[in-house]
């Protein structure tokens, strides 16, 4: 056989991701593998996605179970761990209805095409427009990178999608505009993960919930990074009392299995009626065994609580931190998810801590974003904090 050496030269995978020198190939609990047997410290979580640690018990052994049965059928049967996760979600969020995807895009894209549907079936109002914020991230489909608030994510992928609006994030003065707008809905995250891990001011939130009652907007919270308990509470709009009319999740659904949903009160979900939206592999026998494992365990186990205590415990450490290193300007976030705002390259940070069995993720060019699972415990934090400190000295040294 004759070999292209041009051709064999490129990697197989397209490149779309700026990679670290790591090849993982084993996780469990708080830690992961490389493929040469070395062990790190995982604070990235899959980026928020492995929320009760890598491979936990309680959901292997479900999804273990489906496996034996029945991996996948159409959405044009009833599927039995679809219709018991929908109920779960329904019962512990304001929602009442829930549409299953594979993936977090996608739930905001069935969110948009949901606010479409309302607007113009529902209120009848026409060219219905979705105001998001500046610097949101909610996603790589055309719909959703046109949503999503940065620039450089749109680069190069023009015509975008007509219908969205920009507004700034945590600014009550420019909500005068989202009235004048008349949108049909507002989509926002509560805490902007991607974009520097920036949470939202809860009176400002409070106030844009009262414009979108007033003037019948929908209010759709994109809870795909802070959902599942990441926050410290399962969705992160239970700290700002309000009740979305929309909210997406994905990421930590699984545990690692993907999943994505949108869950809907019954006034916007009116919107949708048989063959306005569907998915092939939405709410699979296998994904729902991993998602229903995964909101059983998190409502019925101490997680939250723990989350919670460990993230005070973090903060403290991260203070201390803050009060040797200069470079260190502000600590944010909410529950376990955490920035560092730092005076240097955080990417550079980020690929040196590799180097001291670490993995954590940027979240922009001068934050640092630290993601736990939420099954973290205080010897890890400890383990975690030295794997750091050590990192910055050898930095400050100049290594
Ligand atoms: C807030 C938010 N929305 C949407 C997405 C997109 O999710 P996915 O990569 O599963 O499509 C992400 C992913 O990082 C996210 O953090």
């Amino acid at each position: 056989m004759t070999v292209n050496n041009t051709i064999s030269q490129i990697s197989p995978v397209m490149s779309t991701y700026g990679r670290f020198p790591v090849t993982l190939v084993k996780g469990k609990g708080s830690y992961v593998w490389d493929d040469n047997g070395t062990k790190f410290l995982d604070f990235t979580s899959g980026i928020a996605t492995c929320n009760l640690g890598h491979i936990p018990d309680v959901i292997k052994e479900k999804v273990e179970e489906q496996l034996q049965n029945l991996w996948h059928c159409s959405n044009l049967y009833h599927i039995p761990n679809q219709e018991q996760l929908a109920a779960m979600l329904v019962e512990n969020s304001c929602g009442d209805q829930v549409f299953f995807c594979n993936s977090g895009a996608e739930a905001n894209e069935a969110g948009i095409k949901l606010a479409r549907r309302y607007a113009n079936k529902v209120k009848g109002t026409g060219s219905p427009v979705v105001v998001t914020f500046q610097q949101s991230f909610h996603g790589r489909t055309i719909a959703t990178l046109t949503a999503t608030g940065q620039e450089k994510i749109q680069q190069g992928f023009s015509p975008l999608a007509p219908g969205f609006h920009y507004l700034p994030y945590n600014d009550t003065n420019a909500l005068d505009e989202l009235i004048e707008l008349k949108p049909a809905a507002v989509l926002l995250e509560l805490v902007q993960g991607e974009g520097g891990v920036i949470p939202a001011n809860s009176d400002w939130v409070k106030k844009l919930d009262l414009l979108c009652k007033q003037h019948d907007i929908l209010l759709m919270v994109d809870e795909i990074q802070t959902g599942i308990g990441r926050t410290g509470t399962l969705f992160a709009y239970e700290q700002f009392g309000i009740e979305p009319d929309v909210i997406s999740i994905a990421k930590g659904l699984g545990s690692g299995f993907p999943i994505g949903a949108m869950i809907a009160k019954e006034k916007a979900a009116k919107g949708f009626e048989p063959g306005s939206h569907g998915s092939t592999f939405g709410g699979n026998p296998l994904a729902t065994a991993a998602g229903l494992a995964t909101i059983t365990y998190m409502v019925e186990s101490d997680t939250l609580e723990n989350a919670n205590t460990m993230s005070e415990y973090l903060d403290q450490q991260l203070q201390h931190m803050k009060n040797t290193f200069t470079f260190i300007k502000e600590i944010r976030g909410k529950g376990l998810l955490k920035g560092l705002v730092v005076e240097l390259d955080a990417l550079n940070i980020v690929q040196k801590a590799i180097g001291n069995n670490l993995l954590i993720l940027t979240a922009g060019p001068n934050v640092i974003r630290i993601l736990p699972p939420l099954t973290v415990t205080k010897e890890e934090i400890d383990e975690f904090t030295k794997s750091l400190e050590k990192t910055f000295q050898s930095i400050e040294k100049g290594e």
